[in-house]
């Protein structure tokens, strides 16, 4: 298993925090946000990372990361031209390290404790699909893909953004592809944002029956707006004191 992080992107809705930095190294109360993937990286027990990121910030990413020796993992790193291009054109740029072995995915401001170690494992012997990690928010699930879910955990539509959410389970940015996700984002074509979208990517895998959801118990996606990175800030800190971060 290969792990893939993405840290490109604009951050317009970040800034003036963004204009002259990348979002993903901004604090989030000890630590700069890029440091939680990577930890759930190390967690996770995989060894391989490959960090895309924008063509302004490689060099600061590779100061500050280096090869990785700090997460006892091999950091890789990768460009995402096109800083507009999307999720899923991000992802498409792990194509030569994959190397035809299965991958998971983390957008580089999520924060979350779950260990996703088990589920690789179960997801490693299967031959094909998909897993996307979902969180249950109580309130505004509509600025996040909608996600619902059978009684066995297996995804029956996501809808990105939708107006009237089918459910209260959010998607978030974490995912796990079999080899032939690059084959699949081929096919993708721009969304009406002009983006490749990861929602369209896994509806791929929802319509050959493929596609898992496992729910994390908390998630903070940091980098949406500058309430939620304040309440990153707020959250991390009170887990770090209380010993469960
Ligand atoms: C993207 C995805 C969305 C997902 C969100 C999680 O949204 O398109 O489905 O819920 O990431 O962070 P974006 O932040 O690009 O609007």
């Amino acid at each position: 298993m290969k792990g893939v992080i993405l840290a490109g992107g604009l951050a317009t809705r970040l800034r003036p925090l963004t204009l002259v930095t990348n979002k993903h190294l901004l604090p989030i109360y000890n630590k700069p946000m890029i440091f939680y993937p990577f930890e759930a990286m190390k967690r996770a027990g995989v060894r391989e990372v490959l960090l895309i990121s924008s063509p302004d910030h490689s060099g600061d990413f590779a100061n500050l990361l280096k090869s990785g020796e700090e997460f006892e993992l091999k950091i890789y790193y990768g460009v995402q031209q096109n800083a507009k291009g999307g999720i899923a054109d991000g992802i498409s740029y792990a194509k030569e390290f994959a190397k035809n072995e299965k991958i998971v995915v983390i957008l580089g401001d999520n924060i979350f404790r779950t260990d996703l170690k088990s589920v690789i494992g179960k997801f490693e012997q299967k031959d094909k699909g998909a897993v996307v990690y979902g969180v249950k928010i109580p309130t505004h699930s509509q600025q996040y893909g909608v996600i619902e879910v059978d009684d066995n955990g297996m995804v029956l539509s996501i809808e990105e953004k939708p107006e009237h959410p089918k459910s209260d389970i959010a998607q978030t940015g974490i995912y796990l592809y079999d080899e032939r996700v690059f084959d699949f984002i081929s096919r993708l074509k721009p969304s009406a944002r002009g983006e490749l979208e990861v929602t369209d990517l896994n509806n791929i895998y929802l319509e050959e029956g493929s596609l898992q959801c496992e729910l994390l118990d908390w998630w903070i996606d940091a980098g949406t707006s500058h309430e939620e990175l304040l309440r990153a800030n707020n959250m991390v800190a009170e887990k770090v004191k209380a010993g469960e971060l």
